[in-house]
């Protein structure tokens, strides 16, 4: 089935190849997900750089194993869907998928002024409202492959049209809020080669150069938060190895597992 939109794969991969050679562009109009091609893919040992966009996923996974619904409304293309699959090694991990999220964040609101922010580890939120989910996967080490090295897959979905609510979590926010002329083709132009070299200078350098950024766009700094395991306390922000600090009755819990879930306090949990 062809894609029903023009992605501009040639150009996405023109700007992105001399960072990541072997780097090529896919464009499909159905997939179940971008995140479980990519490590389907990896599992059978295909860890070649790559960019997978799809203009509709029937089974788009979230974060803690809840389910990424796209906006119903794909005329006009309203939900972007892709995910960077490449081999990755750093030498530390911790703080990624933050990384991620201020790379994101940065794209889709340079200067700040729309106030795109980061709620920990990596929602990119604007007020309250949920703008856009990172879910990072990592595949084993395929056979051959080079000692620390795994295949990271980071998939990306940001809201651009209007969405309705339609029991989520979070309220959504959208692109088109406050760029109505927003085109998924262009955003994702915008974004893909800001994230490459984000991710190339994680993996070189770590999380300590993204760690005021993610704390100039941090949501819960300052805020009564609750942990899914009920705990509350106050958000104190990031670390410098991008664990949350939250300040709690019994001391300050440095919180690193992906697997909490942190709520500002009084929104639904
Ligand atoms: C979250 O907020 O929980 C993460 C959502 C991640 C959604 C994207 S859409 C593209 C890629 N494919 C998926 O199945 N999930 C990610």
């Amino acid at each position: 089935m062809g894609t029903t939109v023009a992605w501009f794969e040639d150009r996405i991969a023109a700007a992105v190849t001399p960072l990541l050679p072997g780097f090529t562009v896919e464009a499909v109009a159905e997939i179940d997900s971008t995140n479980t091609e990519l490590m389907r893919r990896a599992r059978a040992g295909r860890v070649e750089p790559v960019l997978l966009v799809a203009e509709r996923q029937t089974a788009g996974r979230g974060r803690l194993g809840r389910p990424w619904q796209s906006a119903q409304q794909q005329e006009e293309q309203s939900s972007l869907t892709f995910s960077l699959g490449l081999p990755f090694a750093p030498a530390d991990w911790s703080g990624l998928s933050l990384a991620v999220g201020v790379s994101v964040a940065e794209s889709l609101d340079p200067s700040g002024a729309h106030k795109v922010g980061l709620k920990w580890p990596n929602d990119v939120w604007i007020n309250d409202c949920k703008l856009a989910g990172i879910l990072i996967e990592t595949a084993l080490p395929h056979a051959g492959g080079a000692g620390a090295q795994r295949y990271l897959v980071i998939g990306i979905g940001i809201n651009i049209g209007a969405r309705e609510a339609d029991g989520m979590r979070t309220p959504p926010a959208w692109l088109r809020q406050w760029r109505p002329d927003a085109r998924a083709p262009e955003v994702l132009g915008e974004l893909v080669a800001p994230l490459v070299r984000s991710v190339l200078a994680f993996e070189a350098q770590g999380f300590a150069q993204f760690a005021e950024r993610f704390a100039a766009r941090d949501v819960l700094r300052g805020r009564e938060v609750t942990l899914s395991d009920g705990t509350t306390g106050l958000c104190e922000g990031v670390a410098w190895g991008g664990e949350l600090q939250v300040r709690t009755d019994t001391g300050l819990q440095m919180i690193s597992s992906d697997e909490v879930s942190v709520r500002p306090r009084g929104m639904a949990s």
